[in-house]
């Protein structure tokens, strides 16, 4: 039945092109915002099958079951019923019983049309959201989804799936997918969607890891319920954002446990929260202490950070409450004392991208060794999606970290074709006063370059390894090369990690 489904919605133009061509640019971007009502405009008393979905799945409204009928001929009401997607609302009409919303996946095999199925949102529901509501795609989803590697895998779990926005986009380049969630009713949507897409995912319900007790994957995503919530009895226990531990523990629990499901050179990434306490010495105090007594290499990401009071108003504001209801007031005292008691300063935002060192096949590498931990905030736009940048980085760190910090001077390299040297001067002057390199791609980097540094890199066409640059560049510039060593050493390990330098023979580095 959901093979009809798929063709009636293809057919009618409920697709993410399909939509934005019916609705127009300007409405579909204030969808989120107005509730629908720029959408409702454009649409007004027409009844073509696109408008008549738009109007029961995205908006949410009754319709007449003739139109609904008419633009889902192969469907038809009784089928809708069966899949458990439409309910009679009376005088003829039916009203959709969710929310069923295209999205499309784009992949190295090319764009799939898909749709998400999910409860109504705020707006359709007229008030604060149940505490079993199953969210469906947000912000942080689509964060999550841009910054996954999407390199070829064998097993990928999707933990807390939801209405599955990760795992269909998993199922395009894993072999076996497993989507875990707590709650039984997300995973009868994430059902319903894993067969509008045309896939087969392994759905298991339980807690965290508890599901796949003992097995191993080579790729783990969570858009968990990360969200700091009081434990106290007057506030909503969300299940689709409040995973049930006091503070960030929740984070600590996933980065620790996921050790034991990673194969070795496997990677998991995760979207979080992390206190920042009071007289805490660096943002990263929570992560680094989740990461102590794992083997993990890490990457961590802070993307945003919040006071306690933002923090509080953006989620009790997403449940529903605004300033000035009942109980916002009781919220708000309720956050700010869960806060003071731990004496937390803020919250961070990021992505948390660990790895199980010891992939198969890193030639050259050195063995045993230390795990990498990198700790970096980047508040500042990034590529879209940022996976391949991810993946990249990953690669080069884990190089990076199997070798001797010297092993870059006897490779050649080149800049990456996203990367420009820019130089500013004093107007007149034979040199530049600064010379920078910046990245179109991935984070965006700027790196700053003294003239010897700039030289190395700029003389790096692939013919001499970059010992032999500095060599010949010392040489024009009259300057000693074991001086200049170190430096070039560190300039080329930071270029190398975020890939605005490549290998120049264009062989990745292992596991790349
Ligand atoms: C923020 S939503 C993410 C949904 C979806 N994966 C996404 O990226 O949009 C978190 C999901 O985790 C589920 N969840 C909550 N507590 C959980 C737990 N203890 N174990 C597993 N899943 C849980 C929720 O039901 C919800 O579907």
């Amino acid at each position: 039945m959901a093979d009809r489904l798929r063709a009636d919605l293809v057919a009618a133009g409920y697709t993410v092109d399909g939509v934005l061509d019916r609705v127009g640019a300007a409405a579909h971007a204030a969808l989120p915002h107005d509730g629908g009502a720029a959408v409702r405009h454009v649409l007004r008393e027409t009844s073509d099958p696109c408008a008549v979905l738009i109007r029961a799945w995205t908006l949410g409204e009754p319709v007449a079951g003739t139109h609904l009928a008419g633009a889902l001929p192969r469907t038809g009401l009784t089928g809708l019923t069966s899949l458990g997607l439409i309910a009679p609302a009376g005088a003829g009409r039916v009203r959709a019983t969710c929310d069923v919303r295209p999205y499309a996946v784009q992949s190295g095999a090319g764009v799939l049309d898909t749709w998400l199925v999910s409860d109504f949102g705020e707006s359709v529901i007229g008030g604060p959201l149940p505490p079993d509501h199953v969210l469906g795609v947000g912000g942080a989803s689509l964060t999550l989804s841009s910054w996954t590697p999407r390199t070829a895998v064998g097993r990928a779990l999707d933990l807390g799936t939801g209405c599955g926005v990760q795992a269909v986009a998993l199922a395009r380049h894993a072999d076996q997918v497993v989507a875990t969630d707590l709650d039984e009713r997300a995973l009868r949507y994430a059902r319903l969607t894993a067969a509008l897409a045309g896939q087969t995912w392994d759905l298991r319900q339980g807690d965290l890891f508890e599901p796949v007790t003992g097995e191993r994957f080579d790729l783990i995503v969570a858009n968990p319920p990360f969200v700091i919530t009081p434990r106290t009895s007057e506030v909503p226990r969300y299940t689709y954002r409040d995973g049930g531990r006091a503070g960030d523990e929740l984070m600590g629990t996933l980065i620790r446990a996921c050790v034991d499901h990673l194969e070795p050179g496997g990677v998991a990434q995760f979207l979080g929260n992390w206190e920042i306490p009071v007289g805490a010495d660096h943002w990263s105090h929570r992560p680094e202490a989740w990461l102590a007594d794992t083997e993990l290499d890490a990457w961590v990401i802070q993307r945003d950070v919040a006071e306690p009071a933002e923090y509080a108003h953006t989620w009790i504001r997403d449940g529903g409450h605004r300033p000035g209801m009942a109980g916002y007031q009781e919220l708000t005292d309720a956050w700010l004392d869960d806060f003071a008691r731990r004496a937390v300063a803020a919250v961070g935002f990021g992505v948390l991208t660990v790895s199980r060192p010891g992939a198969v096949g890193a030639a050259g590498s050195s063995g045993d060794r230390s795990p990498y931990r990198v700790f970096e905030e980047v508040l500042t736009p990034v590529a879209e999606p940022m996976g391949p940048a991810v993946a990249a980085g990953l690669a080069a760190r884990r190089w990076l970290a199997d070798h001797p910090e010297a092993a870059v001077l006897d490779r050649a390299w080149r800049c990456a074709p996203d990367v420009l040297e820019e130089r500013y001067g004093v107007p007149g002057a034979a040199d530049p006063a600064v010379i920078r390199l910046t990245q179109g791609g991935g984070l965006r980097r700027t790196v700053t370059l003294d003239t010897v540094g700039a030289a190395v890199i700029g003389v790096g066409d692939g013919s001499l390894t970059a010992g032999q640059a500095l060599t010949a560049v010392c040489a024009i510039l009259r300057e000693d090369p074991c001086a200049h060593r170190a430096q070039v050493i560190d300039l080329l390990r930071t270029l190398i990690a975020d890939a605005l330098l490549i290998p120049a023979d264009g062989v990745p580095t292992p596991g790349g």
